[in-house]
């Protein structure tokens, strides 16, 4: 058993170290991330920047270059990362991402269950919040989406945390092997058809435990909120969208900003009754006929809904760029520990 941990520590404060990933806001707001090495610079047509400029400057430092242009040094927050990381599969946003948290009920410890992976960017947001004690077990039917996750997961913690799981494979058919019955406090589904997994998943949580789907289309949120009422299983579905709208604030110019990322995707949640537990209109509603058809299913494929596939070509590229910058997240995270900042570790 090693003492708990340090998740935290791998997101350091304090002045630039080697290793550390900085994201830097050059001429006209353009930003490059680096990891800050030995001999390492940044070459762009408005000069170089050498990573030593860095080192041992505080974080939300200016750099000037050897053209004379300003750079801002920041490390990313983690909103800023999922938003520049490679993608295989669309990600959850940050928007979403928070309050996913929130309506989900995520909690330090919590055992919680995830599909699909598919970029990992939710599976980052949820591996915080549920610190080293949590677990998280995510299931993901693609491998190469899995492998982006894992490279992406690695990249932003420094290792791959200790409380995250990854099953390749279809959840419906991995999941009673990888949990007991009534064992699992979440559920979170960012997928096209949750509705084939809600069975599943009434096995797998334990009574009041919740689970949340994100799903892109108002016929998707139909569909599964019916068929989540239709088992007689959960409390009445809540369904909601979260919409963040900027504001220009500068002197008297205060307004709503012009663009804004507007519809990503609706969330459902529901909660596990217990075993034989059937409120009055909880046991109304199961009995309505639902309004879909099994064959209806066909209506969501990707196609369909107007998602757009990554070519295998494209996603090959996403897992390459991904593995790339874990490599360099193990070689720093290797760098750290030889500098004696200490081993990652996380309780075991
Ligand atoms: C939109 S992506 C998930 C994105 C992820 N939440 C993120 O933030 O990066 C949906 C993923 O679900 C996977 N998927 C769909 N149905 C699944 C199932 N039944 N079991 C496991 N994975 C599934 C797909 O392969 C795809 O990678």
């Amino acid at each position: 058993m090693t003492t708990p941990t340090s998740l935290v520590d791998l997101r350091p404060s304090g002045p630039f170290r080697l290793g550390d990933r900085v994201q830097l806001t050059g001429p006209k707001g353009r930003l490059h991330t680096v990891t800050l090495r030995e001999g390492g610079e940044l070459h762009t047509h408005h000069g170089v920047l050498k990573h030593e400029q860095l080192l041992g400057q505080p974080d939300g430092s200016v750099v000037t270059n050897s053209g004379g242009h300003e750079y801002l040094a920041l490390r990313p927050l983690l909103r800023d990362f999922v938003m520049s990381m490679p993608r295989g599969a669309a990600i959850v946003y940050p928007k979403d991402a928070a309050q996913i948290l929130a309506s989900a009920d995520i909690f330090p410890g919590a055992t919680v269950v995830e599909a699909g992976v598919g970029s990992g960017a939710l599976s980052m947001w949820l591996l915080r919040t549920i610190g080293p004690a949590g677990r998280l077990i995510s299931f993901e039917r693609r491998d190469e989406f899995a492998e982006v996750a894992r490279a992406n997961v690695e990249t932003f913690f420094g290792h791959t945390p200790g409380s995250w799981e990854v099953v390749v494979g279809d959840l419906v058919e991995e999941l009673p092997g990888a949990v007991g019955p009534a064992s699992v406090d979440r559920v979170v589904l960012d997928m096209l058809a949750p509705w084939e997994c809600i069975d599943a998943v009434a096995d797998a949580l334990t009574p009041g435990g919740v689970v949340l789907c994100y799903i892109a289309t108002a016929t998707q949120l139909s569909r599964v909120a019916e068929y989540i009422r239709a088992t007689g299983l959960f409390t009445e579905p809540e369904a909601t969208e979260t919409m963040v709208r900027g504001w220009h604030v500068e002197g008297l110019a205060v307004r709503p900003d012009h663009r804004m990322v507007a519809h990503t995707g609706f969330l459902i949640t529901a909660r596990r009754l217990a075993p034989g537990a059937m409120p009055p209109d909880v046991r109304k509603r199961a009995l309505k006929k639902p309004s879909y058809a099994d064959e209806d299913v066909e209506l969501w494929t990707p196609g369909a809904v107007g998602d757009r596939q990554i070519t295998d070509k494209n996603l090959r590229k996403r897992v390459r760029e991904a593995q790339r910058a874990a490599d360099g997240a193990r070689q720093a995270t290797a760098d750290a520990v030889t500098a004696g900042r200490g081993a990652p570790d996380d309780v075991d």
